[in-house]
């Protein structure tokens, strides 16, 4: 799906190409869906524990870390409920393809019709999907997050299945391509970005993790937006079978993954990919020192896995260290640095638009003006609003930093008391 030069999977034109006007989106593939799960099975599931279970529950220690071959929605209802702090799904698209795809020199291009994304019908791809997001939906933690991602082809599907199931969707994301594959035929848009769907359990969860900061850093200092541009997975990174083909038709980029567990998860915390592929989640999961569980029902791609991951050396400790949600710490105004005596009345603080002198509310005054730290520094700044935070100097140090040794006191002492 995602691959410029050969590879015919929704980031390229391939599938929509490769269908003839005659052929009716929705009939049957003749090819009988491998996906599909048995007739007995294809009533949607009105609950998680009335799923069946085919086999002995999987303690979550023997799963941490490795690649289980079999099919993902057995296995996840094997998984003990409520263990994983995050999810990352990249299921089958069900791109229903119809004929062959051919470049303008007749090249014929390597589409992504595999077994394992053919379905019958639109109907059973919803029941396969309501079928592996209920699954997922109990192995997942009460504070935890799940990402989908997909393309035109199922992406609205999953996102009506999983607001049916009761997640909550936080944003979509749109993962631009770089070099997507051009439209050969010329009869749509070049169709160069794919969709992320990031979701809490639920709309009453209270809380989630959202690495803003570190999200932020990565955008050089500016928020995230929900706008992404990456290049597709190729060059070294691409996984290569024996005889040096693409190992696999659909492996995503490692910056993507990174990103999302950065945003969702921390050090220590455990992802689930139930669509592992040739493994991108469990080789970033690594990588960042995350835990990993990863499923996979073909054999091939397992083995691809493990030895990928096998390959990855995890980051150190100070390389780990990422900018701190400051949304998620404590709160320090502006007064406690005064109330523990960092600062005292009549402090001058330095800004490279003049000074500021420090009055015993915690307050300032500058230039005729008084107010809070932020209030000084927008009028001086001749702006609506400013972050007094980061313009406010005290002996040469930004006043910021003062704030975070407080907190960091703060947290210090929470912990102790904890303890
Ligand atoms: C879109 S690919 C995932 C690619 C992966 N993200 C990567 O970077 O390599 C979907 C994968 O799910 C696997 N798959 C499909 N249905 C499955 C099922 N029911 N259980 C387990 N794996 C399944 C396919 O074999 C395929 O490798």
């Amino acid at each position: 799906m995602r691959d410029s030069s050969t590879n015919a999977v929704p980031d390229a034109v391939a599938p929509d190409e490769a269908r003839t006007e005659r052929s009716k989106p929705n009939r049957p593939h003749k090819a009988r869906a491998e996906t599909e799960r048995p007739q007995k099975r294809r009533t949607p599931m009105k609950s998680d524990a009335a799923s069946p279970q085919n086999g002995p529950e999987i303690p979550l220690d023997q799963a941490l870390d490795t690649v289980i071959l079999g099919d993902s929605i057995d296995i996840m209802r094997r998984l003990p409920p409520k263990s994983v702090h995050l999810i990352f799904a990249d299921p089958p698209y069900n791109l229903q393809l119809r004929g062959e795809l051919r470049r303008p020199d007749e090249s014929k291009v390597d589409a992504v019709d595999p077994a394992w994304d053919q379905f019958s019908s639109f109907a059973a791809y919803d029941r396969f999907t309501h079928e592996w997001l209920s699954a997922a939906r109990r192995v997942l933690r009460d504070d935890g997050a799940l990402w989908v991602i997909g393309s035109y082809h199922n992406i609205f599907r999953v996102g009506a299945s999983l607001q049916d199931l009761g997640f909550w969707i936080l944003n979509d994301l749109i993962w631009r391509k770089s070099n997507p594959m051009p439209n050969f035929r010329g009869k749509r848009f070049t169709n160069a970005h794919e969709t992320l769907i990031w979701c809490a359990k639920s709309e009453a969860q209270a809380r989630y993790t959202f690495n803003y900061e570190a999200m932020k850093e990565l955008n050089e200092g500016v928020q995230m937006r929900s706008d992404w541009l990456l290049p597709i997975c190729s060059g070294g990174e691409r996984m290569k079978n024996d005889s040096g083909d693409k190992a696999h038709p659909t492996q995503k980029p490692e910056a993507l993954l990174a990103r999302v567990l950065l945003t969702s998860t921390e050090a220590g915390e455990v992802v689930l990919d139930p669509f592992f592929g040739s493994g991108t989640t469990g080789a970033v999961a690594k990588r960042l020192r995350r835990r990993f569980i990863g499923v996979e029902r073909e054999p091939a791609y397992v083995e691809i896995a493990r030895r990928r991951i096998a390959e990855i050396t995890p980051h150190d400790d100070d390389a780990l260290a990422f900018a701190r949600s400051k949304r998620r710490a404590q709160r320090v105004p502006f007064g406690l640095l005064l109330e523990r005596g960092v600062l005292k009345p009549g402090d001058v603080l330095e800004s490279p638009r003049g000074v500021a002198k420090v009055r015993v509310d915690g307050s300032l005054v500058a230039d005729g003006v008084s107010g809070s730290i932020h209030r000084v520094a927008a009028h001086l700044m001749k702006a609506e609003s400013y972050n007094g935070w980061t313009f406010w100097n005290f002996q040469g140090q930004p006043i910021d930093l003062l704030r975070e040794k407080i907190r960091a006191e703060l947290e210090k002492q929470e912990h102790g008391s904890e303890n």
